[in-house]
């Protein structure tokens, strides 16, 4: 069969090494466009429902001195661990780690440099699949073990982009891989927003947080507050309402649990009501991160202008800070050990 994927050089980082773009496109015409630079997802074209115009839904950048700018992971993989972990510190084994602080006393979505700013081996598995690569060296940013990652990405012909992580260590280690893509199913313009999205998460419980959003190992029930997404609702009617978890994280940065079964259960369903295009998550995650883009800032694609709330990320994952929280699966990754996780976004 032809092979559907087409890869190209885009540019070189400021180290000189080459940024390598690779498409894959199904039979609707939809477009799946991945970088090697942070496993980005930089395009996500998809066909209007009333006139099959091609729509970028994801937020991101011309070129790669953007992504290198870029401190709010757009379109990346997160990792070695997704989300803050309460500053930095764990134990594993009976071995204290101290891990990078990035974000005030904390750690956020893996460190200083997290996987979002490696370059990763890529590889063509077959007209729809690639797969990516990425050895994280034992002591990186404090996290023990070497971890082996590998990260598949694929485009089926019922406009699904499936993601696969799955890694291996040769030492116990922690880890919760997510992608960071922030969508925009509007198409992304000047000025525009994703308060008038609808949005329905399936879940009435988050795991709350405190000011600095670390877990404090609490689930707070959320039916009727203004975080309840459990019908469907515009993202923006309370976004801008005075309640405390709002306002603490500036807009929706909130980690909503799930129904968990390890089958790649439906979680969340969106839609835009100015194209039609619909976005649906399935996972086999514990929990799912709604962040509406709070410190979004900066030019972004055909030099729009990205603000508060240009975007939205469904950041599937385990639920924040696990591994010091005793209720919490804890996140470990054990010696021998295969880390699956599987999340797929399902258009129209
Ligand atoms: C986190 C936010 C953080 C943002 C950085 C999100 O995944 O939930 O708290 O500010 O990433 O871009």
């Amino acid at each position: 069969m032809e092979n559907l994927i087409n890869k190209k050089i885009i540019g070189k980082t400021e180290n000189n090494i080459d940024v390598l773009s690779y498409t894959i496109k199904n039979k609707n015409g939809m477009e799946l466009e991945v970088l090697n630079y942070g496993g980005i997802i930089k395009s996500i074209l998809v066909p209007e429902p009333d006139n099959n115009n091609l729509i970028d839904v994801v937020l991101g950048f011309d070129n790669i001195q953007g992504y290198e700018q870029d401190d709010c992971y757009i379109g990346s993989i997160v990792g070695r661990v997704a989300n803050r972990i309460a500053k930095g510190k764990f134990i594993l084994n009976d071995k204290h780690y101290d891990l990078a602080l990035n974000n005030g006393n904390n750690h956020l979505h893996g460190g200083i440099e997290g996987f979002n700013k490696k370059i990763w081996d890529i590889d063509i598995l077959n007209n729809n699949t690639i797969k990516l690569e990425y050895l994280s060296k034992d002591g990186e940013e404090g996290y023990p073990g070497n971890l082996d990652i590998s990260v598949t990405y694929s485009l089926s012909d019922e406009n699904e982009v499936i993601i696969v992580y799955n890694a291996t260590t040769d030492k116990d280690t922690i880890i919760n891989l997510t992608n960071h893509s922030y969508f925009n199913l509007d198409g992304i313009k000047e000025d525009s927003t994703i308060e008038d999205h609808i949005l329905n998460i399936l879940s009435n419980k988050i795991t709350e947080s405190d000011e600095e959003g670390i877990s404090t190992g609490n689930l707070l029930d959320i039916m009727n507050t203004p975080l309840d997404f459990s019908k469907e609702k515009r993202i923006g009617e309370h976004i801008e309402d005075d309640f405390k978890q709002l306002r603490d994280k500036n807009g929706y940065d909130h980690n909503y649990v799930l129904n968990y079964d390890t089958h790649t259960n439906i979680v969340a369903k969106t839609k835009s009501l100015k194209t039609g295009i619909t976005l649906s998550v399935y996972t086999n995650q514990r929990g799912v991160q709604l962040y509406t883009g709070n410190y979004l800032e900066g030019t972004g694609k055909n030099n729009n202008i990205y603000k508060k709330y240009s975007g939205f990320c469904l950041e599937t994952q385990n639920f924040p800070n696990a591994i010091n929280i005793l209720e919490f699966d804890s996140g470990i990754l054990e010696k021998g050990e295969l880390y699956n996780h599987k999340t797929i976004y399902k258009f129209n």
